[in-house]
């Protein structure tokens, strides 16, 4: 039965590793997810089938209750609020995880004595039950941000950094005591030291993730999704199974490689984004006297109607307006027109991994039309005009010209290399970095205030007429 169960663990170790393979693209996204969740139905099969278990009553219950919780989950959430979804889905992977630390801490107690157990076992239980903790109470946090629950503003304590450092030490010290007194000290205390441990952890999870602004809740997200990986995978050490080290490292991993991707992409470090209250200053790059020009719908229309090359460049404001589908709109009218429309999208255009890419797919918007940086870039300055829809910071060319900005250096899209620019936006006001953008006052910049999809709806309308 061991070889049986340890060949049907690695079948699904391949599954999720050729699932993440295919999630890098969104034309084989949906397979990839399907191969990851059969791999996922074999591990749980194979797991139940393993002698340890002796019950199944307990098991079934938690099955059916967890897979109506993850459908009705799954078909009510909205798009909009995935993040919040993926929180709390950390948070139960570091529950589990914790809870499963705490039951297997509790059986060495009761069965062969603590005393009795390797160092290296429970020393495992101990980072097990810390990472648990801490992604659940931080995931909880996340989450009450993203809701709106709670504040989504910075909320820091006096010596906030400070009161963390202690907690940490605090864990540190008491897991090495834990571990190098096991033998010596009586069993009660061990579990109550053990008790403190998991909860400082969780306190530490709570305010980790309370001093962090709501806009920033992303990459905690998946920084924390990284985490529940490496909880599992200790877990998987707890219980000697190796699917669950496996897929645990792999979330560990993917979770880490996606929450340094963002953080590239905003030219900031993990540890700025996580200690760091970004957002409060607003740099005066700009001089004020500069002349903005505007526009109108039926002036963009002749624009772009007789343009031969646009690229649009959706941002967070589209997301705000639910302008998905009017921008698909015009883009096919402006191909019936023969104009080569392209999609340009940001890495962290948005507010979350994928947010361009998850609205324009909602309105239909064909995959071969969606361009990454790196390749629309370069064919910026052959373009007749580039259509910004409601994107602030991820064409400012501060962050190429400017070494003051806080920008400078994030990667941008070079709209402003094209021969016009026109910008949907409702007002002058900056962006998520709140730093003002130059290429609202370039001379080949004209702004169409209003709200995006507004302003989209009103630009096809007059395009009938051009
Ligand atoms: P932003 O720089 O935030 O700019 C969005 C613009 O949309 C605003 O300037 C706003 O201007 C406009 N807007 C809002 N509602 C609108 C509406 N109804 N109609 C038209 N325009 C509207 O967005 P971006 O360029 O997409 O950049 C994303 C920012 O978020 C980056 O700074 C990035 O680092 C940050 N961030 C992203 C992520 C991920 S993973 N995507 C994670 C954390 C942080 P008005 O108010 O004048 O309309």
């Amino acid at each position: 039965m061991d070889v049986l169960i340890n060949l049907s663990y690695l079948l699904a170790s391949a599954m999720f590793i050729i699932a993440l393979k295919r999630l890098q693209s969104p034309r084989t996204a949906r397979s990839g997810n399907a191969l990851g969740a059969v791999g996922m139905l074999l591990g749980i099969i194979v797991t139940l089938l393993h002698r340890d278990v002796v019950r199944y009553e307990w098991i079934l219950l938690g099955i059916v209750l967890g897979s109506l919780i993850g459908a009705v989950m799954a078909l009510w959430v909205r798009m909009t609020a995935m993040p919040q979804m993926v929180a709390l889905l950390n948070g139960f992977g570091g529950a589990a995880s914790a809870l499963v630390a705490i039951a297997e801490m509790e059986r060495l107690a009761l069965h062969h004595g603590i005393a009795a157990a390797p160092g290296v076992l429970v020393g495992t239980i101990l980072s097990s039950v810390v990472i648990g903790a801490v992604t659940f109470t931080g995931s909880v946090i996340a989450f009450g941000k993203l809701q709106e629950l709670i504040s989504g503003r910075p909320l820091i304590l006096p010596f906030h950094h400070g009161w963390n450092a202690l907690q940490a030490a605090a864990i540190v010290v008491l897991s090495v005591l834990i571990v190098l007194q096991q033998q010596t000290w009586s069993e009660s205390l061990l579990l109550q030291l053990f008790g403190v441990v998991t909860a400082i952890s969780a306190l530490l999870g709570i305010l980790l993730v309370l001093p962090i602004g709501g806009a920033d809740m992303p990459v905690v997200i998946s920084f924390l999704n990284s985490l529940s990986g490496l909880a599992a995978a200790s877990t998987g050490f707890v219980l000697h199974n190796y699917l669950l080290i496996i897929a645990g490292t792999l979330v560990g991993a993917s979770g880490f490689i996606l929450t340094n991707i963002m953080c590239v992409a905003m030219n900031r470090s993990l540890l700025n984004v996580l200690f760091g209250g970004f957002g409060a200053e607003v740099a005066s790059g700009v001089a004020t006297d500069r002349v903005v020009r505007s526009t109108t719908a039926e002036d963009a229309a002749v624009i772009l109607g007789y343009a031969r090359s646009v690229v649009i460049v959706p941002g967070y404001g589209m997301a705000v307006a639910q302008a998905q589908h009017a921008v698909k709109k015009l883009a096919t009218l402006l191909q019936q027109r023969g104009v080569d429309v392209k999609f340009a999208i940001h890495p962290v255009a948005g507010r979350m991994p994928g947010h361009m890419n998850v609205l324009l797919a909602e309105a239909d918007v064909p995959y071969d039309l969606l361009y990454e940086m790196e390749r629309i870039n370069p064919e910026f300055e052959h373009t007749d005009v580039a259509l910004v829809v409601g994107a602030n910071d991820v064409v400012n060319p501060a962050a190429r010209k400017d070494p003051t900005s806080p920008l400078y250096g994030m990667p941008i899209l070079d709209v402003d290399r094209a021969r016009t620019v026109i910008v949907l936006k409702r007002s002058m006001n900056p962006g998520f970095a709140g730093v003002e953008n130059e290429l609202f006052y370039q001379p080949n910049t004209y702004m169409l205030f209003g709200d995006a999809r507004q302003s989209l709806e009103a630009i096809s309308e007059a395009l009938k007429s051009v």
